[in-house]
Parts: structure tokens; C-alpha cells; sequence
């Protein structure tokens, strides 16, 4: 039998990635645990999770972590049943979480996968959102970074996102005034009615960050408190005359420039110092065991309470990854942007 993968086969010329970066690759499935490698699993992948991050490393520049390799499938997490296992430690019918790539199925050590639980209230997609990778960033950028105290205002980019519908969610637990950014007049809807915040500024309908930093001014009227910054460039730039004394900025991630023709420069770095601002990047996938364990402990219970809410936009038939993936990429999602595969 054959499956699928996607394989990044050239890098993007320019600015854009294109569909013409990727192949589908069809590969054989081993027939039996006969052909594996000892303590490997096989694991049928439900769900691919696609993550802006995977732009920056389709392209060969420095950054904090290696370019996707040539000719070998795009990485990526994944959640699905283990197929076939060698392994003591799971068993066919399993659930999983992996680091499967673009793939619709996945060979690897079976200590490499993370037993996931799935019932009708957590689904297996839930583990690549709000109870994964996007719900531990948030958290830790709000409750580590930003530290969010009641009465503080706290802005949000890409807040109708993975990452930002999590943060504001979990400032708005603190005491905050929340007020998101993000792009176009269906979105803002969304991450008022459905996220709780209490404004969403449409950045897209702003001309200038000039424009943008007024009509947010109107909304933070004692300023702003903690920055939850998902995209960089010209947004930051509206926000950071806003900052109170003291303020703490999560430099959480830089949509605006993954595809840009050139960086937006920082116009006006003097306010770290005259605002004495924290502005401190991180990486989440560097973090300890013990900042993981700690946010999704308490991730699961507010889920569990359905006090967090989360969003998915689903495409279906890893042939449509990459389509799915440039759509990301140009705010075409709410909420998780993922690929179904079953
Ligand atoms: N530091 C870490 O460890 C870490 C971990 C996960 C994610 N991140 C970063 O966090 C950010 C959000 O990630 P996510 O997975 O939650 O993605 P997401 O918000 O679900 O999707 C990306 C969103 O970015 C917005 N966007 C695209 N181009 C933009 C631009 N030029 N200016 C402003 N917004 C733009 C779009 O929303 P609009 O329609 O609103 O424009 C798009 O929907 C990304 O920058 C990502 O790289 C960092």
C-alpha cells in the first residue's frame, strides 16, 4: 500500500512562498511490524497542525532554528492512531501526538510520541490548539511574560489566531481590559462574541500605524499595560507609544515580516529606555518540561471547565496542505489552521 507526503522541493524565489515549493510524494507502507524498526510505531496521522513558523524555515536564513532540508517532507506536529507498533509502550488504536511532518502516515520511535487522551469533549485536533503547541505559547507569553494584574489593559495582535485567541482569553481571566487586533470586520466579530474580548481593532482598515495607534488610544484610554505581540512590523509600531511605564511586551512572534520584501524597522527603539519597557522574546519549544507541564495542566482544567474557548478552520486532504498553508499565512484562518486526513 502507498501514502502520501509533502515535500518542500524548492525555496521561495522571493518574498512569497507558491504552491510550486511543494510535491506530493508517494511512498510504501511497511506491510507488517515485520519491516520496522525495533520500539518503532506507525502511526495514521488524523490531523496536521500548519504554524506560520514554517515559513521562516523554508528559507535558508539564520534564525533559531535549521531550514526545512530539500527533498524531504515538511516537519510538523501531528495527533493520530498508531497503526503498527513495535513498541511496549502503545498499542494499535492509540492516540498520539508526534512530530508526524506533512505526511499522512508516520514511522518513528515509539518513545518519540506522546499518548493523548480523546473523548467527546477534548477532540484529537484540540491537542494541536489550545491544549498544544499555540495554547502553551499563549500561555506562557501572558501568565510568564506579560503578567497580567486586574484593572491592567492588555493588547493582542493576530488575535483571532491560535496563539492570540488563547492569550487574550487568558488575560481577561486576570481582571484585564483585553482589545485585539486583527485583520478585517469578520474577525473583530469573532474575537469579541466569541473570544470575550472586550474590542477588537480591525488593523487593516487603518492607513497609517499613526491612524491605528489613535483609534487604539480611544480604546486604551489609561494605556497599555502588556503587548501580546504575534506579528511585529508595522502594529508594534502603532502600539509601542501607547506603552505605560513598566509595560511588558511578549515579542511572541513577526507574521508582518515572514513574507516581506524587507523588515519594518522599529521606529522608535528610545521608548524601551524611556519607558523602561520589558520587551523579551521567546521560543516556546525551548522552554523546560516543567513550564509545558505547568500550562497545560491548567490549560486542560479551563478547557474542562469551558472556560477557554478555541476555534478551527479545517481544510481536508493533505494535497491541500500547501494551499492551506499560504492561505495561513494571509490571514485566511480563525482560529487553528489544520489539515484533516481521515
Ligand atoms: N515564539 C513562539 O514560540 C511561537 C509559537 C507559536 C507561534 N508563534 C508566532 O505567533 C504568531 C501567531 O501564530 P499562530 O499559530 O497563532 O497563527 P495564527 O494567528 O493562527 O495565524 C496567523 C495570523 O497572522 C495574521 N497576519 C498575517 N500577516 C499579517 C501581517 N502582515 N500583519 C499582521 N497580522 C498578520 C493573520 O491574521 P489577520 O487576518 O488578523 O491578519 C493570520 O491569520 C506567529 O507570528 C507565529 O510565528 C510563536
Amino acid at each position: 500500500m502507498k501514502f502520501r507526503q509533502i515535500h518542500l522541493v524548492s525555496r521561495p524565489s522571493g518574498p512569497a512562498a507558491s504552491l510550486d515549493n511543494f510535491a506530493v510524494v508517494s511512498c510504501a507502507l511497511p506491510a507488517s511490524t515485520a519491516t520496522m524498526a525495533k520500539n518503532s510505531v506507525l502511526v495514521r496521522n488524523a490531523y496536521l497542525s500548519l504554524d506560520p513558523y514554517m515559513r521562516m524555515r523554508m528559507s535558508d536564513v539564520k534564525s533559531y532554528a535549521a531550514p526545512q532540508p530539500l527533498n524531504a517532507p515538511m516537519l510538523g506536529g501531528t495527533v493520530g492512531q498508531v497503526a503498527l507498533s513495535n513498541f511496549d509502550g502503545l498499542k494499535v488504536g492509540d492516540w498520539v501526538k508526534l512530530q508526524g511532518g506533512w505526511a499522512e502516515y508516520t514511522e518513528l520511535p515509539g518513545k518519540a510520541c506522546t499518548k493523548i487522551t480523546v473523548n467527546k469533549d477534548v477532540p484529537a485536533s484540540a491537542h494541536l490548539s489550545v491544549l498544544g503547541m499555540p495554547g502553551v505559547t499563549a500561555f506562557y507569553g501572558m501568565r510568564h511574560l506579560i503578567r497580567p494584574k486586574a484593572g491592567d489593559t492588555v493588547v493582542v495582535s493576530a488575535a483571532a489566531g491560535a496563539v492570540g485567541s488563547c492569550a487574550g482569553q487568558l488575560a481577561k481571566l486576570a481582571g484585564c481590559r483585553v482589545v485585539g487586533l486583527a485583520g478585517g470586520a469578520d474577525k473583530c466579530a469573532v474575537v469579541v462574541r466569541d473570544f470575550g474580548f472586550d474590542a477588537c481593532l480591525d488593523y487593516k482598515a487603518h492607513a497609517t500605524p499613526k491612524e491605528l495607534q489613535e483609534s487604539l488610544a480611544r480604546e486604551c484610554p489609561s494605556g497599555v499595560d502588556g503587548y501580546f505581540d504575534n506579528v511585529g512590523g508595522d502594529v508594534l509600531n502603532a502600539v509601542m507609544p501607547l506603552l505605560n511605564p513598566f509595560a511588558r511586551v511578549a515579542v511572541c512572534g513577526a507574521i508582518a515580516n515572514y513574507q516581506a520584501a524587507k523588515p519594518v524597522p522599529l521606529l522608535q527603539p528610545n521608548l524601551i529606555l524611556t519607558s523602561r519597557l520589558q520587551l523579551t522574546g521567546f521560543i516556546i519549544s525551548e522552554q523546560p518540561k516543567k513550564v509545558w507541564d505547568e500550562a497545560q495542566a491548567e490549560l486542560e482544567r479551563l478547557v474542562a471547565q469551558r472556560t477557554l474557548k478555541w476555534k478551527e478552520t479545517v481544510e481536508h486532504g493533505l494535497e491541500n496542505a500547501p494551499k492551506a498553508f499560504l492561505s495561513l499565512l494571509r490571514g485566511g484562518n480563525v482560529g487553528k489552521q489544520l489539515v484533516a486526513m481521515l
